[in-house]
């Protein structure tokens, strides 16, 4: 591996996705149900967001739960035993409690063993921090097989009388395979790299059970729940995802034109936009579905990564620049060798493991 200032390059990680799998809830929230709850219209939503519908769980329904059903279905897209998964990590702002870790839940859902299990909570960036994390661990031989799973139920912690946010978020969860490297065969890391400046921590926040005080009460004398300053957050997120991915495209020893698909996270079509233009990404090579999901925080990319295999646009070989940015104020951003996933190299369809949860 080649050092650099910050980061690895050029050479890779030995780690690669061999599976990727997704569950959205059934249920559609549309603009036009969000114009009878507050003051808002659904041209502003597009015009302003990109953002059509959102999924919202079931009553029933826990990130626990969403994250079982995508981790099946990426288990399936492996074609892998369950039981042979040592590491489980969710990524999650919204778990079904304090304790324990929805990761452990989803591992005994799953079947993976006695698999160890912990959550990853870097809000919007906890998938890229949980991928992170399962790299390292495949890479130092620690884990054979690690399931990461980015799950959200974003509708339960929406003040859903704040016109500003409540039209953002959505539910839902994706998940990956882990594996490492094989030699003479496509799939790695090439570069990956983690940020934070908590300086701006009060620019996107959800009180929380532990929080003191009256901070933990909202303007309505409620439990308080997500606020956000959008228009700064959006300024540090185009310049924050626009350096970021450059630098990882360089230290992967690239240039935006390998680039085959750019997978960001998906928390506003404007953001995305303008991130895409600032790197010289055509958007016919970025791929989005805000329109469908809404913000779905540490679940868009997996969520994203699952349709855009199921839908024929990632090929083996193809390097792929994944960016995300949040509450922290968290980024990141990674160049993947993309492996191909053993189901469609078999023409199976996938789903079938997922329907029996
Ligand atoms: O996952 C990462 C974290 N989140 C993000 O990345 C989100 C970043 N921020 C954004 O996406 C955008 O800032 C928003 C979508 C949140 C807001 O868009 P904007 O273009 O920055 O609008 P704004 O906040 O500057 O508000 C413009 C106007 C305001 O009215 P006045 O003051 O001009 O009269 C708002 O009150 O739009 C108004 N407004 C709305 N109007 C109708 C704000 N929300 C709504 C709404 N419907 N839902």
């Amino acid at each position: 591996m080649t050092p650099t200032a910050s980061g690895y390059g050029a050479s890779g990680y030995g780690a690669r996705i061999t599976g990727v799998g997704r569950y959205v809830p059934e249920r559609i929230m549309t603009n036009a149900e969000l114009e009878r709850m507050v003051d808002t219209n659904d041209e502003w939503i597009v015009e302003r967001t990109g953002i059509h519908e959102r999924r919202i769980a079931a009553p029933d329904e826990t990130s626990s739960t969403l994250g079982a059903r995508a981790g099946l279905a990426a288990i399936e897209s492996a074609q892998i035993d369950p039981a042979t998964i040592d590491l489980v990590i969710a990524a999650t702002c919204t778990p079904d409690g304090m304790f324990p870790a929805v990761a452990t839940r989803i591992q005994h859902a799953v079947g993976a063993g006695h698999a160890g299990a912990f959550d990853v909570n870097a809000a919007c960036n906890g998938f890229m921090s949980a991928l992170s994390t399962a790299v390292q661990f495949v890479a130092a031989r620690t884990s054979q097989r690690a399931l990461v799973v980015g799950t959200e139920t974003m509708s339960r912690i929406v003040d859903w009388t704040d016109r500003g946010t409540c039209v953002l978020f959505g539910d839902g969860a994706g998940a990956v395979i882990v594996e490492r490297a094989v030699e003479g065969e496509p799939g790695r890391i090439d570069a990956l790299l983690l940020r934070s400046d908590g300086s701006q921590a009060d620019l996107l926040w959800a009180s929380g059970p532990c929080t003191p005080g009256e901070a933990a009460m909202g303007a309505m004398g409620q439990e308080a729940r997500i606020v956000m300053d959008g228009r700064s957050v959006f300024r540090h997120a185009v310049n924050a995802l626009v350096e970021t991915s450059m630098e990882a495209v360089t230290n992967a020893g690239l240039t935006v034109d390998d680039i085959a698909l750019c997978v960001p996270h998906q928390a506003n079509r404007r953001i995305i936009t303008a991130m895409a233009d600032r790197v010289g990404l055509p958007m016919e090579r970025v791929y989005v579905n805000v329109d469908r999901y809404g913000n779905t925080s540490s679940a868009t990319i997996p969520i994203a990564l699952a349709e855009a295999e199921a839908d024929g646009r990632l090929k083996p070989g193809d390097r792929v620049l994944l960016a995300a940015f949040g509450g922290g104020l968290s980024w990141s951003a990674m160049v993947i060798e993309w492996a191909g996933v053993r189901a469609s190299r078999a023409g199976i369809p996938t789903g079938i493991l997922a329907a029996r949860v």
